[in-house]
């Protein structure tokens, strides 16, 4: 018989290298996944922070199928089944007044610098050092990574960085050029790093000032995360403008910006083919259901992980768990894993958990086993 390629060989030969890939994941259960040898893990990455209502949850896959059958595309010529049912949800959620649909995180974000600029006339942007927000080009000119937004320079959005947790330097740089202010409610890819007390309320402040709008970035922190709907709701403060995305529909790609204060898209002024399509609406709405069941047992959930690694230097947001490992993280991830454990490494050595919100205690239990004894 023909020797069939492999995977990996299939992959190297095809695919553009841009991931650094280790095994196949073929199959998902709750928070177990299995790869393509057969082995059982325990899956702390979800999709990073994706499969919020765990894999293959039973009401999202027949939410999915039911809507198959029924109607999988139709473009937003037309009105479009689920989704101004699903814009009233989140508007319900969020506080906030009107919903626009994307198909990511980064494109949620472009339509939040658009609906900013469009809505203001004003051009200019500011957001964090060691904020994540996308890597389309305008997602990417306001992410501060150089390594990965140098390259790709000039990016035709003028953005200044500023130092995360740091009211004074937003200060000095904002001024009523400033279209908006970005920010996480907590900095996922970077590792969970939390803000100091205020910080949010002092951005609001600051933005009030000058009449600048306040993007709350909540693509990670979003969709029950954090024990709340949404990272800002731990405080008093209230967003212009949300951005949502990976856990909205468990996996079915999917994105959405949330505006107040009367903003929104004129007609023509912001479009998409394939956004709030029926089957990504008809699975955000199972998955909103699955995570208003589960949403109250997330901060016990966050604490028995916070107590249980907290001999390490632990930042718990929620299900969004960052340590920091120093220069061991590769390490300590391949060891959870040998244990069967996925966790993952975010930026500058920190190891980041952030398992389905339907995890178990006793699943939650053996993570802490596993991760401590990789620790050491
Ligand atoms: C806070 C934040 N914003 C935006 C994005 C980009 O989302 P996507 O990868 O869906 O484009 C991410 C992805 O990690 C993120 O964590």
């Amino acid at each position: 018989m023909e020797n069939l390629p492999s995977f990996r060989e299939l992959d190297a030969q095809y695919v553009m290298p841009a991931f650094t890939r280790d095994m196949m994941i073929t199959r998902g259960s709750g928070s177990t996944v299995w790869d393509s040898e057969g082995k059982e893990y325990i899956d702390c990455v979800a999709g990073i922070a994706v499969c919020s209502t765990g894999h293959c949850h039973p009401a999202v896959v027949k939410a999915i199928c039911d809507q198959a059958h029924e109607l999988i595309h139709c473009s937003n010529l037309y009105y479009v089944p689920h989704q101004a049912e699903l814009a009233k949800k989140l508007v319900e959620l969020s506080g906030l007044e009107k919903a626009f649909f994307s198909n990511s995180g980064a494109e949620a974000n472009d339509g939040a610098l658009k609906l900013a600029r469009v809505r203001t006339g004003r051009k200019k942007f500011v957001s964090f050092i060691h904020g994540f927000h996308g890597r389309t080009i305008g997602s990417l000119a306001v992410t501060h990574k150089p390594a990965i937004r140098e390259p790709f320079e000039p990016l035709g959005l003028e953005c200044s960085f500023v130092e995360y947790g740091d009211l004074e330097s937003l200060k000095e740089v904002i001024d009523k050029e400033t279209a908006a202010v970005l920010v996480e409610p907590v900095q996922g890819e970077a590792g969970v790093i939390t803000p100091p007390a205020g910080f949010l309320e002092g951005v609001r402040e600051i933005c009030d000032d000058h009449g600048t709008l306040m993007i709350a970035d909540e693509v990670q922190t979003g969709m029950g995360r954090t024990g709340k709907w949404f990272g800002y709701q731990h405080t008093r403060v209230m967003p212009d403008i949300l951005t949502i995305a990976k856990g909205i529909a468990s996996g079915f790609p999917m994105g959405a910006l949330v505006a107040g204060n009367g903003l929104e898209f004129r007609k023509s002024e912001h479009g998409s083919t394939f956004a709030g399509g029926p089957l990504a609406c008809a699975t955000a709405l199972a998955t909103i259901d699955v995570i208003e069941e589960i949403l109250p047992s997330i901060a016990a959930k966050a604490e028995r992980f916070r107590k249980g690694l907290s001999r390490h230097h632990i930042r718990v947001a929620g299900l969004l768990i960052g340590m920091s490992t120093g220069d061991r993280c590769a390490s300590i991830r391949d060891a959870c894993a040998e244990k069967g454990v996925l966790v993952n490494c975010a930026a500058d050595g920190n190891l980041r958990l952030m398992p389905p919100l339907v995890i178990s205690n006793i699943e939650i239990d053996r993570v802490i086993e596993v991760v401590n004894e990789a620790m050491g």
